[in-house]
Parts: C-alpha cells; sequence; structure tokens
C-alpha cells in the first residue's frame, strides 16, 4: 500500500492486488515500534497525522537482565527517536487514503499466478469471487508475504536462500490495561525472554517467550501473567495490572533472506523476499525501506526512461536488509533462553548483556539500529 502510494505520487498507475479482506487486514495484530525514518516518510506523504496524534514518541527502552534493568536512551546516545503505534493501525491510514482518492485495490484476490516475467508484458492473473482476471503490467512487485507465490517464481537455480530457524516462539497476549510501564522493557531472565509493550493508555501488548510448538489455548491468562512477572524487574512485576487477554497467539522465530530480490520484470518487497525475528519491531520498518528504493527506481525508470536505478534495486535493499537481520538475530541472540545453550554460550550472554549495560559506545549501536539505519 505504501509503495502504491509512491507511485501515484509520481503519476505512475498501479493496481494492489490484495489476498484478504480489508478486515481481516485491519484487524491482524502488527508490532507497534515505527523507525524515526518511517514515521518521517509517512510525515512527508501526508500520511501522518493520525499517528502524531494518537501514537507516542519513545526516547529509549529499558533492558533487563534477570530482572536487573537498565535503560537506553536513543535521544541522548543518537538524537532519534522512535513512534509507538500499532503497524496494523499505518495499514489503516493508507486503506484511508487509496479509497478516498478512488485508487484501485483488489481484495479477495485468490488463485494468484505471475506470467512472462522475463518479457515486456508480464502480467499477473486471480480470481475474485470465481471470476478470473489478468492485469497487464509494465513491472510487478511481489509485496504477498512469505507465504506468497511471487518469490516461487524467481527459478529455483536462480534463488538463493539463507535461513536461521530459532527453537523457541513468542506468545503475545493484548489486553485492555494499563501499560506496566511508559517505555518498553526487552527482559532476559532464564525461564526465558519477555516483552513489556503497549498500543495506548488502556492497551498493553506483552510477549513471554515459549516453545515453538505451544498452543496459544493451552495457556490461561493466569499462567501467562505469572510467567511475565516472573521475567521482568520485581518493580514492574509489582505494579503490573492484569486483565482478561482480548488476544493470545503464538508466533515462531525465523531470520530468512532471498536473493536476489529481483527477476525479470518482478521485484520483491517485504516479506515476500526476507523475514525477521519480531524482537527489535524491524519487519515492517524494513519493508518500507524496500518499497522506498523501488518507488524511487520505478519513477527514474519512467521519468527518465533509465534502468540503471532498478537495475540496481535489488543489490540496494539487500545491504540494508541484511544490517537489519544482523540487528534482529543480535536482539533475539542476546535476549533469549535458547534450550541447547551450553555454558560457554551463557557466560557470552551475560557478557553481551553486561557490556551494553556499561559501555556507551555499544548502547549508541543499539540506538543507531533500533531508531533505524538511514534509507
Ligand atoms: C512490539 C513487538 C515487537 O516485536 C517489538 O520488538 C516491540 C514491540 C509490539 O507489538 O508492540
Amino acid at each position: 500500500m505504501l509503495l502504491s502510494h509512491l507511485l501515484w505520487r509520481s503519476g505512475i498507475d498501479n493496481v494492489v492486488i490484495e489476498q484478504r479482506s480489508r478486515e481481516y487486514v485491519e484487524a491482524r495484530i502488527r508490532a507497534g515500534v515505527i523507525e524515526q525514518g518511517t514515521a518521517d516518510l509517512l510525515r512527508s506523504l501526508g500520511l501522518g497525522t493520525r499517528m502524531d496524534d494518537e501514537g507516542f514518541v519513545h526516547e529509549g527502552v529499558t533492558i533487563s537482565n534477570s530482572r536487573s534493568p537498565f535503560r537506553v536512551d536513543f535521544r541522548a546516545l543518537v538524537g532519534r527517536v522512535v513512534m509507538v503505534y500499532g503497524q496494523t493501525e499505518i495499514q489503516k491510514d493508507l486503506y484511508d487514503s487509496a479509497v478516498s482518492a478512488n485508487r484501485p485495490i483488489v481484495f479477495e484476490a485468490e488463485g494468484v499466478q505471475l506470467h512472462d516475467l522475463t518479457t515486456d508484458r508480464p502480467s499477473v492473473g486471480y480470481t475474485v469471487h470465481g471470476e478470473r482476471s489478468v492485469v497487464e503490467a509494465d513491472f510487478i512487485a511481489g509485496c504477498d508475504g512469505f507465504h506468497g507465490v511471487s518469490r516461487h517464481s524467481i527459478p529455483g537455480d536462480v534463488r538463493r536462500e539463507f535461513e536461521r530457524l530459532y527453537p523457541f516462539g513468542w506468545m503475545g497476549v493484548l489486553s485492555e490495561t494499563p501499560p506496566v510501564s511508559h517505555e518498553l522493557i526487552y527482559a532476559r531472565h532464564p525461564r526465558g525472554f519477555a516483552l513489556c509493550s503497549m498500543r495506548n493508555p488502556m492497551l498493553s501488548r506483552y510477549y513471554v517467550q515459549c516453545t515453538a510448538d505451544t498452543d496459544a489455548a493451552s495457556w490461561s491468562d493466569d499462567r501467562f501473567w505469572d510467567e511475565l512477572r516472573l521475567r521482568i524487574p520485581a518493580e514492574a512485576a509489582d505494579s503490573l495490572v492484569t486483565g482478561p487477554s482480548i488476544e493470545k497467539s503464538v508466533t515462531p522465530l525465523r531470520s530468512y533472506v532471498a536473493e536476489p530480490m529481483q527477476w525479470g520484470k518482478l521485484y520483491l518487497a517485504g516479506d515476500a523476499a526476507h523475514i525477521v525475528p519480531p524482537t527489535g519491531a524491524k519487519g515492517l520498518n524494513l519493508a518500507f525501506s524496500d518499497v522506498y528504493y523501488l518507488a524511487e527506481a520505478l519513477d527514474e525508470r519512467f521519468s527518465s526512461g533509465s534502468t540503471t536505478a532498478l537495475d540496481a534495486y535489488g543489490s540496494r535493499a539487500l545491504r540494508r536488509v541484511w544490517k537489519a537481520v544482523r540487528f534482529s538475530w543480535w536482539m533475539t541472540t542476546m535476549l533469549h533462553t535458547f534450550p541447547d545453550a551450553g555454558e560457554f554460550e551463557h557466560r557470552l550472554q551475560e557478557t553481551e548483556l553486561e557490556y551494553l549495560a556499561g559501555s556507551p559506545a555499544a548502547q549508541t549501536a543499539m540506538a543507531e539500529n533500533y531508531t533505524g539505519l538511514p534509507f
């Protein structure tokens, strides 16, 4: 939806083909941290009004090791901040803007197939309510997520995959309770990772590390709250306000990159090409930088005829992708309990956290990455 917006702004016709319904997308829970660059981009497009009204600027986070907290002050260290605003809300804002400008979006498109990608007339076929349609195009942006068809249209002998599966998941709970802290708390504990986040003053979002195969329904709310309390700093645990969960789900953790990010007239962006574990909330932010580069390259192609930027799109995007993959892997590795870790790994993990707690240089590197590398 952001790519579509950027292209319309450059006068480039496009149609968005979405597998789900608008209601489904708007009900889907996503992370809540917006990098400074992502927020600035939305503002520059006139899409930041509700974010600035309803979101919260966060100038730092708390990291906790075995219930001992320390703070990383982003504003003081790098002069940059993040915005806490549900990523689903950005999706709503983008839909509102597109619908009010009468821009075409096809919802509930089934059986999506990409054709003729290495010709001058690539096309996308899809079925809505039993009726088959084909859109012929100059270019196709594959923004259809990890489970979409786009990536698989790149031949197997061309595509390389890089993957790390983590031996745990996150159980997330949304509850209509005041957040335990005015900033996020990322907590490492021998029982497993925990994260305290929020959406607004009466809506909290919490996560605890669980086994990857945990069925969310098998945990009672009480069990979730008890586990969270044990893992976060005592002061936070004592003031935690609990209530019924209004959503509870388990997310697996994975790092994944597919290269190249382009093939013929197909350009992949976001989760279609790469997945990061949620620690650090980089997923949507990374999709934003991909489509920002892609929109710039398409703009150059349509305004001057030059394909220089388009040809370089994938390699340019991948340089930033791999940095976010590295950062998300680093946060994940530092903060989770790995079931097969030995004493050597335990000592390294303790040392990593001790170094971060005591070194302004290490905190600066974290702050630079957390608030978002430039794009
Ligand atoms: C949230 C999710 C994350 O993965 C994260 O690192 C921070 C916040 C959230 O859902 O609020």
